[in-house]
């Protein structure tokens, strides 16, 4: 049998190269060899403030996004989180089995809570969702980026307090981490991209070309005097070149950085040129997807009804495993 991949990504409204390296380049290769389930998260969106009129455009945009960067919807279930109920269910099940300190040693919970001036019981519960999302579909592939490794590792825990109180039924979770380390935000390296930092601070997949131009030309190099070290600025352009040019310039670059011959007007220009020539085609496809958001809106049920189909065969042994559920009374 192939190895189920799951990987949930949040309905930001727009990708950003980060995710695309860090994350959505592996969905596509994966889908290959992997029974691969990939789902827009949009439970996980509402654990931080939002707007419900925007929620369901940002959330067929991230669809018609994944569709145009290679997701195919044959040969893997694009489903979008709520329209599965499974989730929460199970997610309840496992807060019954997650310790309260573990979740609040979550790196990601202690960043993010400090910028609300609301924090949510669900913010503080969010890993519990997504070791739901996982688990509930059995999965043990999951591609993500680094910053996502400690909720995995919290997903092991509870799968193996699972499976050792009730038998076993989880498998052990792994990530897969992405060729890219992450990628920083152009106008401050020292923070990585992102789109809540603000529009300055991510390049999106299906930005228009001058603006990617403009962000480029305009990202924060070396702050003051060149040192031992490539600064962090410098750095995140060559990563950036690296993902998306051939080896032979990158190589010739980086042999004119060491040489100290090397402008950074240069260098920008290359990671510009190169990164749109990556991503025109991307654009071009879901440029077309936007005349047929209907093709979307279809995918997207088509998902939902798939992955609905294996939530609901394992959700029925869990409650049996955990004696909850109708079938529990059952003579
Ligand atoms: N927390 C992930 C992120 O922010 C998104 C996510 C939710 C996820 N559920 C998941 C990732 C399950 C992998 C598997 O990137």
């Amino acid at each position: 049998m192939k190895e189920r991949v799951f990987s949930g990504i949040q309905p930001t409204g727009e990708m950003h190269i980060g995710n695309y390296f860090g994350a959505v380049v592996n969905y596509v290769r994966l889908q290959e060899q992997h029974d691969c389930i990939y789902s827009i998260v949009d439970y996980h969106a509402i654990t931080v403030e939002h707007d419900p009129k925007f929620l369901p455009a940002k959330v067929l945009s991230m669809a018609a996004d994944l569709l145009a960067c290679g997701i195919d919807p044959k040969r893997a279930i694009l489903f979008v989180q709520s329209h599965v109920p499974e989730h929460t269910e199970l997610a309840w099940i496992f807060n019954c089995l997650t310790s309260f300190g573990d979740l609040g040693r979550m790196t990601q919970f202690k960043d993010k809570s400090e910028q609300q001036e609301f924090v949510s019981a669900g913010l503080f519960d969010y890993p519990v969702l997504q070791a739901a999302d996982i688990l509930l579909y059995r999965a043990s592939k999951v591609p993500v980026g680094e910053d996502q490794l400690q909720h995995l590792e919290l997903a092991r825990r509870i799968a193996r307090r699972f499976n050792g109180r009730f038998g076993e039924f989880f498998p052990e979770v792994e990530p897969i981490l992405s060729e890219a380390p992450r990628l920083m935000s152009p106008a401050d390296p020292g923070q990585k991209m992102s789109k809540s930092l603000g529009d300055k601070h991510y390049i999106g997949v299906m930005e228009p070309e001058a603006s990617i131009r403009e962000k480029i030309k305009t990202a924060v190099t070396d702050v003051g005097p060149r040192g031992e070290q490539m600064s962090p600025g410098v750095a995140n352009l060559f990563l950036i070149l690296k993902l998306s040019a051939d080896s032979k310039l990158y190589a010739e670059l980086e042999q004119a950085y060491q040489a100290g011959t090397l402008r950074y007007v240069r260098l920008k220009e290359a990671v510009a040129e190169s990164l749109l020539g990556m991503l025109r085609p991307l654009q071009a496809r879901r440029r077309e997807l936007e005349k047929d958001l209907g093709s979307v809106r279809l995918v997207l049920e088509d998902g939902a009804s798939r992955a609905r189909e294996i939530a609901q065969q394992n959700m029925k042994e869990i409650r049996r495993l955990m004696g909850v559920g109708p079938e529990s009374l059952k003579a």
